[in-house]
């Protein structure tokens, strides 16, 4: 079976969806899932565009000894050696190199002639070939490209020392049977294709990047690229999961296998989605929450006769294991430490620790401790950042003092240490709690999106907040969880404006540089 390599790029092209956000510690984290999910390469971010995707990449690089970790770059030598900075110490260095070569791209947006364009992706490929061992070069809307054109700079950036040529369908505007041919047409055209891989890269504008992704492997490409749940700019980009297991499933048609272990697309798509706050549309393909649900008398009777009736894929293959006992307020620290090690969880005993503590704090409340509710109090402790001084929320009260009129009394600790307490009403009681702390946080605050939701099922199940707001002036996706929906959502508040905190934290340093 020939292999085809999966470039995991949920935090770079993923990470860049409107709102999201994710400190280092997640990113780590989703890069050690991406690990055990056994794809080739992780694109961790994109070093020079920021102090915080520097650093997520050279610790990402500095962590992940199985899987090749890369990070994106321009073409100018500044990038370059952003790049060689972050990511010199990897197990194997590889950098991820892009230039537009579509005339409209070229024209309005780089302003550069072809033949400049050619020169800038030449001398940017030979310029990191003397550092990288592995470098991959990209024709940014390679799709809309003329096709001669993208063969001679291509041609070239090959000579230059290019090991892989990824073809990007970047706005998502390709059918499967073009972007199959733009493989073939290559393959037939290029010289020296044989020493090169050809990666495709395949945005999700029209709904066919799945589609276009396993064209393009049909027709000769020997990498692909995407990202979990298929986050990504717009429409996203394709899901690795689909292909993956589209791949898998229909073997008797393909013949070829991706490395990936499908047992673990389950939890990597759902840490994914509760760090980047990016719920997932019930009925997506292979992780929905409704992918496997069976709701007509018809299909349910079927089912029970023979589950291959309706039932292509099992749960069972991505990892959705039956759900193992629930923990309860009885359960002690040993059993609470082998469910971390037994979920994957390698927490430090100080992290252990707190998230017991607040284990036993939610034990008190809720009867069973279930296998969710435990993934959110690991996850949280895992990605928790402890260096950086943020707003902790201490208490929140909702009283109606007057009919109808709900008045949030909220204490908060300030970056600064000091304990400050203030009220406000509002329409309704979560309208008095944001209020509220917009007086408590310093910067203007707009919300653009909120959402609640339970974790798990049952009346004491967790609530979940998750909200999308601007902090002055910067998009903020913040999340948490509570018994109460009312502290979820101030929680969740309070994270999004902690996130561009430690942003802000970032960003300063960079300026006394
Ligand atoms: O979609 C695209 O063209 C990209 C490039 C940077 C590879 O993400
Ligand atoms: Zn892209």
């Amino acid at each position: 079976m020939r292999k085809i390599d999966i470039f995991d790029t949920t935090l770079r092209d993923g990470e860049q969806s409107a709102g999201i956000n994710l400190n280092t510690g997640e990113k780590l984290e989703i890069a050690r899932q991406l690990d055990k999910l056994g794809v080739t390469i992780i694109e961790a971010g994109f070093p020079a565009s920021s102090p915080g995707d520097f650093e997520a990449v050279q610790r990402i690089a500095n962590t992940v000894q199985n899987t090749i970790v890369t990070g994106l770059s321009r073409t100018t030598q500044g990038d370059i050696d952003a790049a060689w900075e972050a990511l010199r110490d990897a197990a194997q260095p590889h950098i991820h190199i892009f230039l537009a070569t579509s005339p409209i791209h070229m024209r309005d947006k780089l302003m550069k002639t072809p033949d400049e364009v050619v020169e800038l992706a030449v001398n940017a490929v030979k310029y990191a070939k003397k550092k990288f061992p592995l470098v991959q070069w990209s024709a940014e809307d390679a799709f809309r490209s003329d096709r001669d054109y993208l063969v001679r700079i291509i041609n070239e950036v090959i000579e230059a020392g290019a090991d892989v040529i990824n073809v990007p369908d970047t706005v998502g505007y390709a059918s499967p049977a073009e972007y199959g041919a733009l493989f073939k047409f290559l393959k037939e055209n290029v010289k020296g294709v044989e020493k090169v891989k050809l990666s495709a890269h395949c945005h999700n504008d029209l709904g066919m990047a799945t589609a276009n992704t396993i064209a393009a492997i049909e027709n000769g490409a020997d990498q692909i690229e995407g990202t979990i749940n298929g986050i990504g700019e717009r429409a996203g980009n394709v899901a690795i999961e689909e292909v993956a297991v589209a791949l898998h499933i229909r073997k008797d048609i393909y013949g070829f296998e991706t490395g990936i272990n499908l047992k673990e697309i389950k939890r990597t798509s759902q840490l994914v989605s509760q760090l980047t706050g990016v719920i997932i549309q019930p009925n997506k393909a292979v992780v929905g929450k409704n992918a496997f649900a069976h709701e007509s008398g018809i299909h349910q009777d079927g089912m029970l006769k023979n589950p291959e009736t309706y039932e292509i894929i099992t749960p069972e293959l991505i990892g959705e294991n039956p759900i193992p006992l629930a923990l309860g307020k009885h359960s002690g620290r040993h059993a609470f430490k082998a469910r971390a090690i037994s979920m994957g969880f390698e927490l430090s005993d100080e992290k252990l620790n707190a998230a017991f503590r607040d284990f036993k704090k939610l034990a008190d409340r809720k009867k069973e401790i279930t296998e969710e509710d435990l993934l959110v109090l690991f996850t949280d402790q895992q990605t928790h950042d402890t260096e950086t001084p943020v707003y902790k929320l201490d208490e929140v009260k909702v009283q109606y003092i007057e009919a109808n009129v709900p008045t949030a009394t909220i204490e908060i600790t300030a970056p600064n240490g000091e304990s400050v307490r203030k009220s406000s009403t509002g329409a309704g009681a979560v309208e008095a709690i944001f209020n509220t702390l917009e007086e408590l946080v310093q910067g203007e605050v707009h919300i653009l999106d909120y959402r609640v939701s339970s974790v798990g099922k049952g009346r004491d199940a967790l609530g979940e907040a998750v909200i999308n707001l601007s902090y002055d002036g910067h998009d903020s996706i913040g999340r948490d969880v509570a018994q109460d929906v009312l502290e979820a959502s101030a929680k969740a508040y309070l994270n999004a404006i902690n996130r561009q905190i430690i942003n802000g934290k970032v960003r300063e340093i960079e300026t006394m540089r």
